[in-house]
């Protein structure tokens, strides 16, 4: 099997959510999570433009310098996976044209994101404290529907090789308890073969037979082949359920 190792702490950027998951100006007039937030630049470019946006990863309770550095060395680390030449084959080269491309992008995205973590740990700069939640699924320390969207990229489904079916109907769960929205998934595909999650049927029922509906949705962002769906969870009604 091709296995990354460690699972990474990977750098994606507001533009590529925004492709990943179909965002439209409208999806973001309310309160958002990120979960996994990873390196992600999303919830430090959302609050420039002024969203309510909170980001959770069980990382965020590391020292922020040694994160700075995680974030770089992780997109360096990504960045290798992809450009050995058998590899290269199994991804899209729409969105970013080239290796050197994803690697300048995904490495901006770090930065920002290390720049922002730092002013969130600085007293005094109103907005930016709170926003980076350290917290691991399939528990987090929200109320219920705290948030209005919930947006959860490249961990659930992803590490499908280590994460069994009862954790990701937990993790589902529990996304889906904070919002009183909808819950997005991106992708559906794990990362050392490629293919879609092989249990996705499974764990939709058993969030059917707890209220929670479903559905898969395509969106106009291909990196990974064939990885062009996301996952939505809503309130399911009653006669969803078996
Ligand atoms: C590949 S990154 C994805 C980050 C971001 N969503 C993105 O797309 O760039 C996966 C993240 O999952 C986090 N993670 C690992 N175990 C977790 C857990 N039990 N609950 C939530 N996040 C977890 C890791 O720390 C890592 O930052």
């Amino acid at each position: 099997m091709d296995d990354i190792g460690e699972v990474l702490f990977s750098a994606r950027s507001f533009d590529e959510y925004r492709a990943m998951f179909a965002l439209m100006d409208g999806d973001l007039t309310g309160r958002v999570l990120d979960c996994p937030g990873g390196a992600a630049s999303f919830t430090a470019e959302a609050l420039d433009r002024g969203v309510d946006a909170v980001a959770v990863d069980p990382r965020y309770a590391d020292d922020r310098a040694l994160l700075a550095e995680l974030a770089g060395r992780d997109t360096v680390r990504g960045n290798d996976f992809l450009r050995d030449p058998v590899r290269a084959t199994r991804f899209v080269w729409t969105y970013f044209d080239s290796p050197d491309d994803h690697l300048a992008q995904r490495g901006e995205a770090a930065r920002r994101f290390a720049a922002d973590l730092g002013r969130s740990g600085r007293s005094g700069r109103s907005g930016r404290s709170g926003r980076y939640v350290a917290a691991a699924l399939p528990q987090l320390p929200f109320a219920d529907s705290n948030f209005d969207l919930v947006l959860s990229s490249h961990f659930l489904f992803t590490y499908a090789e280590r994460l069994d079916l009862a954790f990701h109907g937990a993790a589902l769960r529990e996304l889906h308890r904070v919002c009183r929205g909808q819950v997005r998934v991106f992708p559906l595909l794990g990362h050392t073969d490629g293919r879609p999650y092989s249990e996705l049927d499974a764990v939709r029922h058993r969030l059917d037979r707890f209220g929670v509906g479903s559905e898969i949705r395509r969106v106009d962002y291909e990196f990974q082949a064939g990885g062009d769906q996301m996952l939505v969870l809503h309130r399911a009604s009653p006669h969803q359920r078996d």
